[in-house]
């Protein structure tokens, strides 16, 4: 089997509070195959955007973060140097954010964006000006000379997440880090945004992880699928398999609150209580204050493992088929 392009093994992230050390993401483990899509969910303060700002090394300042590999195309990145990083950062891994406009300076022109990356990448672009068009036609900007004419503030929210979206293609990166791009847009910018990664996931030679906190957008848009609760992973596996046969209590609770919304019912099912925000139980499983199934013998540290023909889950019952929620 060939190398995937990201492998993380173990990585924990913690923050450093006045209060004391925070753990907030424990043992996140995966790979992510070439020109695939990795859909990672949770609800809220589960830890997502944590994870990934860790692995492209961009936490504040309190927070720290140790694995025993992060391994990007064969090469383990935890070992590079800060400017080592930073030209990898600004070449071949990308992330863009829910909010566009912190990804632009306010007083320079989404031209003067695409040149500035165009500077910096290895290959060059032989037409920068060509090149940008095209990247912004790519994302159905209609008339792409006036929209690098701009400035950002000029630009709406769903046009300026276009802009952004070309911008990082323009860079032609293996990885994109796209933590929940249509969160502050409205339904219909949302749909065509989620549209628009689905078609470009296709054209270009990318791997995308895909930040988002709703389960219909990750099957669309996802080849495998990873659920975090707590800051741990509880599931994983082809997104296939986990929409059609979830098998940890939390995707359950997820995928049929999915199936309701998609169905228009009246009434949808709540997984009762919170994930709470970081505090949480090390020795136990972590979604025992909120599932159905809890025993006694949840109340110890749950493993991820294995679990034949479908992926990897973190709950003791997890080869019993039944949905609890
Ligand atoms: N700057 C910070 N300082 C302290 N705790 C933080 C900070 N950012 C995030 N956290 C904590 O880390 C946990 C995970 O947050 P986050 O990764 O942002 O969640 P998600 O992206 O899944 O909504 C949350 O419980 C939150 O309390
Ligand atoms: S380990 Fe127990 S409490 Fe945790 S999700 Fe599974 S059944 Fe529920
Ligand atoms: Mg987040």
């Amino acid at each position: 089997m060939s190398e995937p392009l990201l492998d993380v093994k173990n990585l924990n992230v913690k923050f450093q509070l006045s209060s004391g050390d925070l753990p907030v993401s424990s043992d996140v483990s995966f790979t992510l195959e070439h020109g695939k899509v990795l859909g990672l969910i949770g609800e809220s303060g589960s830890g997502k955007t944590v994870t990934s700002k860790a692995i492209l090394r961009l936490l504040p300042s309190v927070g720290t973060a140790e694995a025993d590999h992060i391994r990007f195309k064969g090469r383990d990145i935890t070992a590079l140097t800060a400017h080592e990083f930073d030209k990898l950062r600004g070449t071949d891994l990308a992330m863009i954010f829910q909010d566009p406009v912190g990804s632009f300076n306010p007083v320079k022109t989404i031209g003067w964006h695409f040149r500035a990356a165009g500077r910096v990448h290895p290959e060059g672009h032989g037409d920068i000006v060509g090149d940008a068009a095209e990247a912004l036609r790519k994302v159905d900007i209609a008339d792409p000379k006036t929209a690098l004419g701009k400035y950002p503030h000029q630009l709406s929210g769903g046009m300026l997440q276009r802009c952004l979206i070309a911008l990082v293609m323009f860079s032609r990166p293996s990885l994109i880090v796209a933590d929940e791009p249509t969160t502050n847009l409205d339904n219909l910018v949302e749909r065509q945004i989620i549209d628009l990664f689905d078609k470009l996931r296709k054209d270009i030679d990318a791997s995308f992880i895909f930040i988002t906190h709703d389960m219909t957008i990750a099957e669309q848009i996802s080849d495998s699928i990873i659920v975090m609760y707590a800051g741990q992973i509880v599931e994983q596996g082809s997104a296939e398999a986990l929409m059609q046969d979830p098998r940890h209590p939390y995707t359950q609770g997820l995928v049929k609150t999915a199936r309701e919304l998609e169905g228009n019912v009246e009434t949808l099912t709540e997984i009762s209580g919170e994930v709470g925000t970081g505090v949480w139980p090390q020795d136990r499983c972590r979604f025992a204050p909120r599932c159905p199934l809890h025993e006694a013998a949840c109340d110890h540290a749950i493993a991820l493992h294995d679990v034949e023909g479908h992926g990897e889950v973190r709950c003791i019952k997890a080869e019993r088929k039944e949905p609890a929620i």
